[in-house]
C-alpha cells in the first residue's frame, strides 16, 4: 500500500519524506486554508519536494471552469493529480482531463456506485472518505472492501485511495482490505510506529544495559 500524506504543511511533509515513506501528497481546500498560504505557491513547493503524485483540488462546480482550474493547477508541477469532486460535472471533468493525459483524483466518494462511475470516467485515483462515513454511524471500511471487490471483478485500473483516515486502525484495515493507497495526516502516520510494549521493552533493556557499565562507543 502506498502512503500519501494528507496535509499542506511542508515541514511535516519534509520530515516524513526524509524517511522515504512518502509516495505522494493529498491536499484539499480546507488544508490549504489551514496552511495559511496561497494554493499555487504551496502546491508548487510540495510538487518539487516529493516525487509522487500531489493532489491539488479544483473548487469550481461547473464543468468548464473545473477543467480550466484543472489546467491551471496542472501547471504547478509534472506530478500534479487534479482533484475533482464526485459530482456529475466532476465526472465529466475527470473524463476530459484524464483523456488529455492528466492524473485525476476523484474525491468525496461515499458509495460504491460513485466509485464505479469514477473508474468508468478514467480516474487515476478514487478517494472514498472512511472517517466521514464513520462519523455518521456507517462503516467507511466496508466501502473500501466493496470498491476493492468491484474493481477486481472487472480489472479497473483506478487506484483506491483510502481517505479521511483518522486512526492507525484505519491504516491497518485499509492495507488488509487492499487499498492501493492510504492518505493520512502526518500524526497518524507517526503514531503507526508506537507500541507500549516497545516502550516498555526499551526501558527494561536500557536499565539492564546501565547496570553492565559498558559503552558501545
Ligand atoms: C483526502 O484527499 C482528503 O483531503 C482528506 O482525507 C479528508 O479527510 P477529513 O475527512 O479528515 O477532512
Amino acid at each position: 500500500m502506498k502512503f500519501f500524506v494528507d496535509t499542506a504543511d511542508t515541514d511535516a511533509i519534509h520530515e516524513l519524506n526524509e524517511l522515504g515513506i512518502v509516495d505522494g501528497v493529498t491536499t484539499n481546500p480546507s488544508l490549504i486554508h489551514k496552511s495559511g498560504r496561497g494554493i499555487k505557491e504551496v502546491i508548487a513547493q510540495i510538487a518539487e519536494m516529493v516525487d509522487g503524485p500531489v493532489s491539488a483540488e479544483t473548487v469550481a462546480t461547473d464543468f468548464e471552469t473545473m477543467v480550466h482550474e484543472g489546467h491551471e493547477v496542472a501547471k504547478l508541477g509534472e506530478n500534479i493529480a487534479i482533484k475533482v469532486p464526485l459530482t456529475w460535472n466532476g465526472l465529466k471533468a475527470c473524463k476530459r482531463l484524464s483523456g488529455e493525459g492528466h492524473m485525476v483524483n476523484v474525491t468525496l466518494c461515499f458509495s460504491a456506485n460513485q466509485a464505479l462511475l469514477a473508474a468508468k470516467a478514467g480516474a487515476t485515483f478514487v478517494s472514498p472518505f472512511i472517517g466521514r462515513l464513520d462519523d455518521i454511524n456507517l462503516d467507511g471500511m466496508d466501502l473500501i472492501g466493496d470498491i476493492r471487490d468491484i474493481y477486481d471483478n472487472y480489472g479497473f485500473e483506478t487506484q483506491i485511495l483510502a481517505a479521511s483516515i483518522r486512526s492507525v486502525n484505519h491504516m491497518t484495515e485499509a492495507a488488509r482490505i487492499g487499498a492501493d493507497v492510504a492518505t493520512a495526516p502526518p500524526d497518524v502516520i507517526k503514531k503507526m510506529a508506537e507500541h507500549p510494549l516497545t516502550d516498555k521493552g526499551l526501558k527494561a533493556f536500557l536499565e539492564d544495559w546501565a547496570k553492565t557499565g559498558q559503552s558501545i562507543l
